[in-house]
């Protein structure tokens, strides 16, 4: 991965900074994108002494603000001449429901809506650089097969549950990595979709109090990496493939109930229209 440059989101905690962590242990370039200074400084030095790379940055983005990730990238444009990973992982999870500055969910649009405008953003920068790869971190396939989009009401305005919302979030993950992958046929850039693996998180931290002892076991069968995170940003085994959904490092057979190209095209212009690209 030497001279490879990759930007990995929620690189100061969890799956990100699993990948963060894997992509410079193998010589690459990696920005972390962080919206806490000192988290993400303490993250850089971690993953920089870890691995032995220095060559390890921070960069500041709010991804539940709009004007927040589009500054972020005119800054990441002027500073790196090209980009050849994007790793799009951070999330959030509040237990209430809550707006961002823009009026939009929070887990919708921390989750998945932030990373769609910083991915379109950033497209012209990844096809300049290709070959280049687009990963994005979701849940487990089996559950999410047996999703679907609640178009009518996608940001949980009545009956909130931060679980289903979660689980829904995940799910439009899937679907717009699949119609991202279409939209990017021959341009050299790929788009995958991924279930991590356990990996120790801080996604949990506002869960209820009933639910910490269980937390606490769960933990002790979750590590510090994300083989298949890694494998997907770096293998040249996966350099070609796009628009899978990958387990264990091997693409499974994803075959969701409610979802055809229709389901990407709709998530799609309902995306732009709620980051005011149409
Ligand atoms: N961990 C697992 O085993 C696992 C398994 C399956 C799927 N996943 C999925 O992977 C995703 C990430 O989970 P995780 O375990 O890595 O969670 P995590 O440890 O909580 O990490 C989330 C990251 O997102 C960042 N973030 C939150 N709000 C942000 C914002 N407004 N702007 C920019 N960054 C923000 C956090 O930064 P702060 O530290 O500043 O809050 C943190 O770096 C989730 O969608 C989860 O469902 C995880």
């Amino acid at each position: 991965m030497k001279d490879k440059i990759c930007l990995v989101t929620g690189g100061n905690s969890g799956v990100g900074k699993a990948i963060a962590s894997g992509l410079a242990k193998l010589g690459a370039k990696v920005v972390i994108l962080c919206r806490d200074s000192r988290r993400g400084s303490l993250a850089v030095e971690e993953i920089r002494s870890k691995s032995g790379n220095n060559n390890v940055d921070l960069a500041l983005a709010d991804l539940s603000d709009k004007s927040s990730i589009r500054e972020f990238v005119e800054y990441f444009k002027q500073k790196y001449d090209s980009l050849h990973v994007l790793s799009n992982n951070a999330a959030a999870f509040p237990m209430k429901r809550e707006e961002t500055v823009d009026g939009i969910e929070k887990i919708f649009a921390v989750t998945y809506l932030g990373h769609f405008l910083l991915t379109n953003l950033l497209l012209d920068m990844l096809k300049k650089s290709a070959p280049a790869r687009i990963l994005t971190v979701t849940g487990g396939p089996g559950i999410l097969q047996k999703l679907s989009i609640n178009f009518e009401d996608i940001q949980f305005n009545n009956k909130f549950n931060p679980y289903k919302a979660a689980l829904q979030t995940a799910f439009v993950k899937a679907v717009f990595t699949f119609e991202l992958a279409q939209r990017l046929r021959g341009t050299g850039v790929t788009a995958n979709t991924f279930f991590p693996g356990l990996v120790k998180s801080n996604l949990t931290k506002d869960f209820p109090w009933y639910m910490k002892p269980f937390i606490k076991f769960s933990e002790f069968f979750f590590g510090e990496q994300s083989k298949t995170g890694v494998f997907l940003a770096s293998s040249p085994e996966v350099e070609a493939t796009t628009g899978k959904f990958f387990k264990n490092m091997k693409p499974v057979n994803f075959k969701a109930r409610h979802y055809d190209r229709n389901t990407g095209k709709d998530l799609w212009e309902l995306s732009e229209r709620l980051c005011g690209m149409s």
